[in-house]
C-alpha cells in the first residue's frame, strides 16, 4: 500500500473520537489541525487548572466551566458564537475578545490554538 493510503488512514484515526469528519451536530473538524496534538499541548500548559476536560490527565478543577461536550455548544462563554476561528483565538487570547474575563490569555501558537481547539470539537458526549 503507498504511504499516502497508510498516512490517511492515520490522519482518520486521530480524528475517531470525533468521527472522522462530520460529527453532525457538533462543529466540523477544523482543516489542518490534529486533535492528538491538541491534547497533549492542553496537558502541557494545564487548562485542567481551571476545566473539566474530558480525555485529560490533569487533576481538574472548577475554576472555569466544565468543557464537556463542547463540541456541540452553539456559543464560547455564553457569547461568542462557536467556530474554529474564534474558539483558536479564544483558547489563546480569551481576553483579546472579552475583556475583563477570568480566563487568561494562554502562550499558545496559531497551530497549537487550532489544535486545542481541535481536540474541544471532539468533546461530544452523549
Ligand atoms: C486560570 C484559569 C483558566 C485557565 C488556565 C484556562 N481557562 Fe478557560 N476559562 C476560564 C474561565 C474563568 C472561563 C469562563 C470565561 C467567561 O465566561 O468569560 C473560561 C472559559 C473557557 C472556554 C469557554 C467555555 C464555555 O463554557 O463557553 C473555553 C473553550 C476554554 N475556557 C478553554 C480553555 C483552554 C483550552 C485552556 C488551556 C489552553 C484554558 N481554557 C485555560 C479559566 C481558565
Amino acid at each position: 500500500m503507498p504511504m499516502r493510503g497508510a498516512a490517511a488512514v492515520g490522519a482518520c484515526a486521530a480524528l475517531l473520537v470525533g468521527g472522522c469528519g462530520k460529527t453532525g451536530g457538533g462543529p466540523t473538524a477544523i482543516a489542518g489541525a490534529d486533535p492528538g496534538q491538541g491534547r497533549r499541548v492542553i496537558e502541557r500548559v494545564g487548562c485542567g487548572a481551571c476545566h473539566v476536560i474530558p480525555g485529560v490527565r490533569w487533576p481538574q478543577s472548577r475554576v472555569g466551566p466544565s468543557l464537556e461536550g463542547f463540541g456541540r455548544r452553539a456559543l464560547i462563554a455564553g457569547r461568542f458564537p462557536n467556530t474554529a476561528d474564534t474558539l483558536a483565538l479564544w483558547v489563546r487570547d480569551a481576553p483579546a475578545l472579552s475583556p475583563g474575563t477570568g480566563m487568561p490569555a494562554i502562550p499558545l501558537t496559531e497551530q497549537e490554538a487550532r489544535d486545542v481547539a481541535a481536540y474541544l470539537y471532539t468533546l461530544d458526549a452523549r
